[in-house]
């Protein structure tokens, strides 16, 4: 099923001055369930802009974009923040976590806005998705006496913990060494294969940006396909896995 189609995509904004800044001009894009993509360009080039959209924080300004089955544009904000709310993981790089807040209390925030069974045991789901992270034994560690690979993992459960349908992780390793990072994306990439979930990973790396199956660059406020240089075998596991769940 797919998850995400986009047709000529834009987002034009307004600068102080008035001017119109044309941010993205024609984004197409199809994203099914099990989907590894991957998504390079410059920096300014509209790669987090482009996942705002994705992820139903912002509107686009011309085009058509369908997200987890609703037309975005012609669907009321409260519509779109429950589904991004069921639907959504983000990732980002900056964890984002809420300071002085213990990493289970972190993992349960997105829980305490969903109805029924997962308010109710939101304390259990967060410590299942910690223990998921390896983090099982830092439930009540603070953000601030974390590692960086430890807050991007606590950050991971969060964006996990309500098993969305479409992760969104924009830049999930810049702040990581090689090997914490690689790790991270095992983490979500299992997590997303358990689920079946789609996953879209903005990257500046390649070794990242290798365990995609699928390859796009943002120029121009557009993407583009773009080939990889045949090196290593990175990406066939996860290809194999996305394969599989097709
Ligand atoms: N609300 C806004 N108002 C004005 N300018 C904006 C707004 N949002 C984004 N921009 C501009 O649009 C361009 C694209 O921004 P965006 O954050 O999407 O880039 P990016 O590809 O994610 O860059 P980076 O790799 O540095 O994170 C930038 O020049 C940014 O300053
Ligand atoms: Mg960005």
């Amino acid at each position: 099923m797919s998850l995400v189609q986009a047709r000529g995509v834009g987002r034009t904004v307004e600068l102080a001055d008035g001017s119109p800044l044309e941010i993205l001009t024609g984004v197409d894009l199809e994203i099914a369930e099990g989907d590894r993509v991957s998504i390079v360009g410059r920096s300014g080039s509209g790669k987090s802009t482009l996942l705002n959209l994705l992820g139903l924080l912002d509107l686009p300004t011309a085009g058509e974009l369908h997200c987890l089955g609703v037309d975005v544009r012609r669907t009321r904000s409260g519509t779109r923040d429950r589904l991004r709310g069921d639907g959504i993981g983000f990732v980002f790089q900056q964890f984002n976590l809420l300071p002085g807040r213990t990493a289970l209390e972190n993992v349960q925030t997105p829980l305490l806005y969903s109805g029924g069974r997962a308010f109710w045991q939101r304390e259990r789901l967060a410590r299942e998705m910690l223990d998921r992270v390896g983090l099982g034994e830092r439930l009540d560690a603070k953000p601030e006496r974390l590692s960086g690979g430890e807050q991007q993992r606590v950050a991971i459960a969060r964006a996990l913990v309500r098993r969305p349908r479409l992760i969104l992780a924009d830049e999930p390793t810049g702040a990581l060494d090689l090997e914490t990072g690689a790790e991270v994306m095992q983490l979500i990439e299992s997590v997303a294969a358990e689920t079946g979930a789609a996953l879209v990973t903005i990257t500046h790396d390649p070794s990242i940006a290798a365990r995609s199956t699928r390859h796009l660059r943002l120029v121009s406020g557009r993407l583009e396909a773009r080939e990889l240089e045949p090196a290593g075998g990175a990406s066939t596991e996860a290809g194999m896995a996305a394969g599989a769940a097709a």
